[in-house]
């Protein structure tokens, strides 16, 4: 495990931005796993402009995301097909046929979390997989449970986490129920991964995360297990 402890949310990322494209630049057909979630904007702004310089080309990458609200369209602007798109893809030269985000209106949400965990393995596996943090462990929206669950799977989201979101929708009422996320196999196997967390308000998980008992109580304490994994943080608000 590698720990990064930032002064600041612009260095968390910059740092977070210098190791994705990192990545792309020694894997120009890299499979990104990306997450959703206030942290990684910053990271992605970075991308953007050393994609608009020409430091990194995204036109051979590949990105799966971790996961999508279920019911809601690709437009609506509470997606996260439609928050991929307008912090990240729209900006950069990444075909869009090669982003993949779990269809959270699948009629049939078995059979699309089944061939979402298919796509992954058919692409290779994920090279590196971005992920934040909920206030309560949650990684992708696998959220505290007696058991992890190892496959992509739909999930009914905490109150907790609802409520935290619930700061992007108009009322508690409009955040949905339920979502489809990436399960902890997929996660697991990714050959790296990344994990970034700003502000005091993350400090106290963070450090039960990677230091506390690896439990399903705390998702993410499962990454102690995982062989190449870099924390990018900081514990300050500014
Ligand atoms: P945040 O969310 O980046 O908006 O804090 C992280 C998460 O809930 O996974």
């Amino acid at each position: 495990m590698r720990i990064f402890k930032c002064k600041n949310y612009a260095e968390v990322s910059a740092k977070a931005a210098s190791i994705i494209a990192a990545q792309m630049i020694t894997k120009p057909n890299a499979v990104l796993g990306l997450a959703t979630g206030s942290t990684p904007v910053g990271a992605y702004k970075i991308l953007i402009e050393k994609c608009n310089n020409g430091e990194i080309d995204f036109s051979e990458i590949t990105t799966v995301n971790l996961d999508e609200y279920c019911g809601l369209t690709p437009d609506n602007d509470q997606s996260y097909r439609y928050f991929m798109n307008t912090n990240l893809f729209d900006h950069v030269n990444v075909r869009k046929e090669c982003t993949f985000v779990p269809d959270g209106l699948a009629e049939d949400a078995e059979a699309e979390s089944a061939a979402y965990d298919a796509r992954i393995v058919a692409l290779g596996g994920i090279d590196l997989q971005l992920l934040g943090i909920g206030g309560n462990g949650h990684i992708g929206f696998n959220e505290p449970a007696a058991a992890f669950d190892m496959a992509t799977h739909t999930v009914e989201l905490k109150e907790s986490t609802r409520q935290a979101n619930a700061r992007f929708f108009n009322s508690i009422d409009e955040v949905p129920t339920h979502a489809i996320t990436m399960g902890m196999r997929s996660i697991m196997q990714a050959k790296k991964v990344l994990l970034v967390a700003n502000g005091s308000k993350k400090a106290e998980i963070v450090e039960k995360a990677l230091y506390g008992p690896v439990t399903p109580e705390v998702p993410a304490s499962i990454l102690q297990l995982h062989p190449d994994l870099t924390v990018v943080y900081t514990e300050n608000d500014d």
